[in-house]
């Protein structure tokens, strides 16, 4: 009997059990009644976990990114990566005001760019008349440029770059990597870019008086004929355009190489001054290899240094014999490859070596439209430093510092004239 009234049956229990002031026993009893409120608890917790990791998620991806691309120097991995990352149309908003890779492409192109602004399309198809054809004001391998006003005044050169898929976008993203980043007086200014949906223009100070190709050898482009230069104006383009290459080979950190310094390359403002421009095939020089970079061979025929065109090697003193042949242009008239000349005299820098370092051949080979403009000491001077920049052996090249050097005591002699401003030093490190 005693067993019996100790445990009732379970169901008597269940039905009218009346807990006595047991306490704790009572909860010990009813595990449920401590689990469920941890389960709930702990739920409750994991869910506001999950609430602050996505909130913090995406600001936090936007300053890795940003750091990451800032960190990179432009490095050509990057830039060829970004290049193809950029190809894939998914990812560009139809209606694109603000710049598209500032979020999603790791390229914060809005907070680098200081002064270089985001155009759409609509704002450049207006400034140009609808890219019409009577503004057309060059056409290269890359694109053709347009003349084109903005709706502040502000006139332009627009060039919209061909959809070409990779190259173009490589070519596009570093031209506004660079230029938003370097800023001298000879280096033609970025003042914006359109990367509206497949789109892709450029956006530049315009320079009135075209590119030293159509003056040197007086090409009849688009409705303009030029006079030939006199031999002060060709001494103050060589500074300047010297200049350029200094400032990237010199003053920027690390070195610059331009990889295609050509005359049409070198534009030239209302009093000639030059600029130069087309930063689409520069290469950021290598630290760890003495500035040299191992890399496909591109640029222009006639232009090209002799080891960069045999080996692919490329150093800040390819551009040196770039410059070179470009300073033997301005003395001869003369392009760097003519079949229509006589035989032994269709290459350029074959013919003129011989004579630019010798005293009583010099005079021969200066462009005709020149004569009288020059003392012979001044022409032997600038023969010699031409000389030395297109000799074959690339660690004999002189520095664009010295080059500079050589041609202010020239320059300084222009009538009347004062010497160029002094190139300002206000690049960004990077
Ligand atoms: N900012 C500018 N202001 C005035 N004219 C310009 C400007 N930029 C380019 N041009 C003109 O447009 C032309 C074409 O330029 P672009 O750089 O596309 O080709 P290119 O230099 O002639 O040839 P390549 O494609 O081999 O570099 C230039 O030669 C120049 O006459
Ligand atoms: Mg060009």
């Amino acid at each position: 009997m005693a067993v019996n009234f100790l445990s009732p049956p379970p169901l008597l229990l269940h039905q009218s059990y009346t807990p006595p002031d047991t306490g704790g026993s009572f909860i010990a009893s009813n595990p449920m009644l401590i689990i469920a409120p941890a389960v709930i608890a702990l739920l409750l917790v994991i869910f506001i976990a999950c609430l602050l990791v996505y909130c913090r998620e995406k600001p936090r991806n936007d300053i890795e990114i940003s750091k990451e691309s800032l960190h990179d120097s432009f490095g050509s991995e990057r830039l060829s990566k970004c290049g193809s990352d950029v190809t894939s149309s998914a990812i560009y908003s139809p209606d694109v005001r603000s710049c598209i890779y500032g979020g999603k492409l790791g390229f914060t192109l809005q907070a680098r760019n200081r002064g270089a602004q985001v155009f759409t399309y609509k704002e450049l198809e207006l400034a140009t008349d609808g890219f019409s054809a009577s503004n057309v004001i060059g056409n290269g391998g890359f694109g053709i440029v347009f003349r084109g006003t903005l709706n502040d005044g502000t006139v332009t050169a627009i060039k919209k770059l061909h959809r070409d898929g990779k190259q173009g976008e490589r070519e596009f993203r570093l031209e506004v990597d660079l230029l938003s980043q370097l800023h001298s007086p000879q280096l033609v200014g970025l003042l914006g870019y359109c990367a509206d949906q497949h789109h892709r223009l450029l956006v530049f100070e315009f320079m009135p008086n075209g590119n030293l190709q159509q003056h040197l050898h007086q090409i009849p482009q688009y409705g303009k004929v030029y006079q030939p230069l006199d031999w002060w104006t060709r001494l103050r383009i060589a500074l300047d355009c010297a200049r350029a290459l200094e400032f990237l080979h010199e003053h920027s950190s690390p070195s610059i190489i331009h990889r295609d310094f050509k005359p049409s390359n070198v534009l030239l403002d209302h009093n000639f001054r030059a600029k130069v421009s087309d930063f689409g095939m520069a290469k950021v020089g290598s630290d760890k290899l003495n500035g040299q970079v191992l890399t496909r061979v591109l640029g222009t025929t006639g232009y090209l240094a002799p080891e960069y065109a045999s080996t692919g090697k490329l150093t800040t003193k390819s551009d040196v014999y770039s410059y070179g042949m470009v300073l033997l242009e301005l003395l001869t008239g003369r392009v760097p490859v003519d079949s229509k000349r006589p035989s032994g005299e269709h290459v350029l820098v074959s013919w003129a070596l011989p004579r630019l370092t010798n005293r009583e051949k010099v005079e021969e080979m200066v462009d005709p439209v020149l004569k009288g403009q020059f003392s012979k000491k001044d022409l032997i001077q600038v023969a010699a430093i031409a000389a030395v920049c297109v000799q074959a052996e690339a660690d004999y090249r002189p520095l664009m510092t010295d080059v500079v050097q050589s041609l202010i005591p020239l320059v300084l002699k222009t009538p009347g004239g004062s010497l160029p401003a002094t190139p300002a030093r206000n690049y960004d490190s990077f």
